[in-house]
Order: C-alpha cells, then structure tokens, then sequence
C-alpha cells in the first residue's frame, strides 16, 4: 500500500520505519525540517530501541521518503495516518490545533489533488467529540462526504514507548473505528502477518476503547502505590502483597468487577474500604483514590434516584432484587436498599421481587440493616414477578434472571425499563434503558 505517515514524532518515526519493513511504500511528513532531514536519511528522530536500523533498511530499500509537503504525500499515497500531537490545553481539554490544521491540509489536498478515494486514519489520541469535528474539517475541505473521495477511520495506537518496535509487531489488539465501508477495506490491509485481536467498531467506540485504557493504566499505577503508602506506613512489604494479588487472575486481574452496571454493595466491599480508609486516617496518610470510590459509588445510586424520578414522577416502581447481587440473600449496604429508601422519601410507591427474600427468614445483621432503612419491607415484597411488574410503570432490574422468567413477567410497551445489569432478553423492550449504556 502507499502510506503516508503525518508527524513524525514518538508514534509517527516507528510507524514510518514499521510501516514500511512490512512492505508499504512510506512517505513521513512533519513540520520541522529537522526531523523530515533525518527521516529522508534514514536516522531516527527520536530513541527508541531497534527503530535506527529499521528506518536505516526502510530508506536503502527505497521504502520510505520524508518531505513537509502534505499535499505532494496525498498525491502519492491512499492512506494517511495522522500521528500529531494532542497535549492538553490549559484547562485539561484536547488541543486539536495539529489535528485541526493537518486534517484541513490533507481534505485541501484531497480537493486539489486526487480523483480516487483518499483514506485517513487518525493514530493521535483525541475524545470522540474531536474525531466528530475532524470528519466534518475533512468533508468541508475536500468538498465530498465521508466515504465518496475521503474516508475517515479512528485507529488508537497502544504502543509503549521504549519497546513500541516490540509493540508495533505484537500489539494488544488492533482497532479500528471507520467511518465508511470503503476506509474499512483498506485497514484490512494494513498489518499483514501481525496476529493480533482486531475490532472493527463505530469511530466512537474505538476513540474511548483508547480512554478507556489510559485511564485504567493511570488506575492501576495510583492503585498499587496507595496500597503501597499503607503497606509502608503499617510496616507491611507492599511487594509482598502485590505480589499475591497480581497471581489472581481469578478475581483480581481479569474481567471481573469491570463491567459497567449497578453500584458496588454488599457486606464486604464497602465494610472494607471503609476499614483502609481508617488506617489510613490513623496513619496520616491519605488515600485520596480510595477515599473517591465510596463517594463515587454514593453518586451513583443519588444519580439513578433523579433519574427515576425525572421520568417516572411519583408512578409505581417495580424493584427485580433488592439484595447487592443475584443469588444470595445479603441485603446489607446493598445499594438497592438506598434506592428503595430514597424512592420512598420522595412519595413514589415501590413493590419489590426478589426471590430468596422473605422477611420472616431474615436474621441478624442483615434483618436490622433491611428494617432499619426499610421498616414496612414486608409489605413491598411480592413472590410475584407478574404482579410487580403489572403494578410498576418504571421496573429497575438489579438481578439477572432466565430468560422464561422474563418471558413470563409479561413487559409491555409502556413499561420504562432501567437494566443496571445488563440483561440481554430486556435490550428489546420497548422502553429499554441501561444503567450505562
Ligand atoms: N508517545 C506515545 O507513546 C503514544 C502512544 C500512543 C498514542 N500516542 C498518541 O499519538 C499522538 C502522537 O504522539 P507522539 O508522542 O508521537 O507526538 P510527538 O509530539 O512526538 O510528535 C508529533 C509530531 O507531529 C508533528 N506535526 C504537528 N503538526 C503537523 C502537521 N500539520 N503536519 C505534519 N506533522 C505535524 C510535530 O512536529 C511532531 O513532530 C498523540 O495523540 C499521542 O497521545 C502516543
């Protein structure tokens, strides 16, 4: 394929060289004279582990070519992968100048120079209201609607730098969000012989896949340095504790507790967060991520009440589980029990399923933390599903159940359903709407 590479920078300088060792014919463009020099000469602008010798073969072989001349890189190439910068602007925000500036050049250039179809895959890290903007700056300069003579594809780039030659030939997975079915065939393309998971996806989804992981990284990196700062402050070798925890990829490293849905809950998850948060008081040392998550999780269940109420007004509520999670009959600091009491205190009237509940077997802790918020809560149960939901015009879901169950309980049309837990056989109500998504 013919590719040009726009930015020559960290992502830009190992694409080029990569690009081409796969057998692309490669043209880098940048700004700054300097690095198109060395890149033409086949040296590496930046220090990256194996990329000199990879651009030295790339340029003898007459693979790759640098220049600051979009225009003549659009006229020689179908695809162009943008690798400009995006820092952050004062206020935290994505500045799009590069992106803005080099997307306008390319759609002018497009314009100007081509009859055939022109392909553009952003590899720069931008939130999907960027991308968004950038498609309408490349159909408003190239005067052809996306998919005519320009195409237009999301294409986060996951490498690390320092092992990104290591990473460009064995990526964690490959994602690309097109905006058209004919950018879509040319990606297909693009990395032959490297096996790696690839998603095709809307240009929204793979813009925030990309969020998704940064934000997760940053997670992990605050995560074990908190547990760190206790570790250190108890007397506790925290890397005799990570240790441990990294070996479970049962419950810890894996896709568990990642799924978006309801708030956390239950007897142990809040009980023990606010149990480090007091040792961490104790020890003066503060956890501020730690201390986020409970208000976060708080935010969460006031947030669903508004919404309830917003679309509900003061109707009838149907509850589907009221425990913190299917299967068990722990209500204690389950969410739904805050929900429930929030609901109530604000005049609407709910009735609760939940199969393993009945007040007269509840005992202990979990009987007094239910009637405490909840002293009438025998009156809201029913052992019946239909019933609940025939008396309900809003019915918020918390608990999986069959798909005969569901069947069974009868939804109507006119039934609004909020799913906080992602249940397949409920996506085709006629008023369906998840938690977050
Ligand atoms: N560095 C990484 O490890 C990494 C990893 C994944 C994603 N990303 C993302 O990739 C993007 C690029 O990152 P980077 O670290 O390579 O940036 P960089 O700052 O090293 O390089 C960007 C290059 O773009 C050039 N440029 C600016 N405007 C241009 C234009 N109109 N035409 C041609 N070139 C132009 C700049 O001169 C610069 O050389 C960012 O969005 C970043 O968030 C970076």
């Amino acid at each position: 394929m013919r590719i040009s590479v726009f930015g020559l920078g960290y992502v830009g300088a190992v694409s080029c060289g990569c690009l081409a060792a796969l057998g692309h014919d490669v043209i880098g463009v940048d700004v700054i004279e300097d690095k198109v020099r060395r890149i033409a000469k086949g040296e590496s602008p930046i220090i990256e582990e194996g990329i000199d010798a990879i651009l030295a073969k790339a340029v003898a072989d007459r693979k790759l070519r640098a220049t600051t001349d979009v225009a003549a890189a659009v006229r020689e190439t179908d695809i162009g992968l943008v690798c400009v910068g995006t820092p952050s602007t004062p206020s935290g925000g994505v500045d799009t100048r590069y992106l803005d500036r080099v997307c306008q050049q390319i759609g002018s250039a497009v314009r100007d120079q081509r009859r055939d179809f022109f392909t553009v895959l952003n590899r720069s890290t931008s939130l999907p209201t960027v991308h968004q903007s950038l498609m309408r700056i490349l159909e408003e300069t190239s005067g052809s609607k996306l998919g005519g003579h320009i195409g237009y594809v999301c294409h986060p780039e996951f490498l690390r730098e320092g092992i990104a030659v290591h990473d460009f030939y064995h990526p964690p997975k490959i994602v690309f969000g097109a905006s058209d079915g004919r950018s879509e065939t040319l990606c297909r393309d693009l990395y032959p012989g490297i096996a790696a998971e690839t998603f095709f996806v809307p240009p929204d989804v793979a813009a925030m896949v990309k969020y998704a992981d940064n934000c997760f990284h940053a997670l992990k990196v605050t995560f074990g340095n908190e547990i760190g700062l206790i570790c250190k402050a108890l007397g506790i070798d925290s890397h005799a504790v990570m240790d441990i925890f990294c070996k479970d990829r049962k419950l810890n490293i894996s896709e568990k507790y990642l799924k978006p849905g309801n708030p956390f809950g239950g007897s142990c998850l809040p009980k023990d967060l606010r149990g480090l948060l007091d040792a961490s008081r104790s020890t003066a040392v503060p956890l501020p991520m730690h201390a986020g998550m409970l208000e976060s999780n708080r935010l969460q269940v006031e947030r669903l009440v508004k919404r309830i109420v917003a679309s509900n007004g003061r109707n009838p509520v149907g509850l589907v589980g009221l425990a913190f999670k299917e299967g068990t009959d722990d209500v204690r600091e389950s969410p739904m029990v805050a929900l429930v009491e929030q609901l109530l205190g604000k005049g609407v009237p709910v009735r609760i399923y939940d199969e393993h509940l009945a007040v007269a077997n509840m005992v202990g802790s979990n009987r007094s933390f239910a009637l405490e918020a909840i002293p009438h809560l025998a009156e809201l149960l029913s052992t019946d599903l239909r019933a609940v939901v025939a008396g309900s015009k809003t019915l918020v879901v918390n608990h999986r159940l069959s798909a005969e169950r569901w069947k069974a309980a009868a939804i109507g049309a006119d039934h609004h359903v909020i799913d906080l837990v992602n249940v397949p056989e409920l996506r085709g109500a006629a008023r369906y709407d998840g938690l977050y998504w």
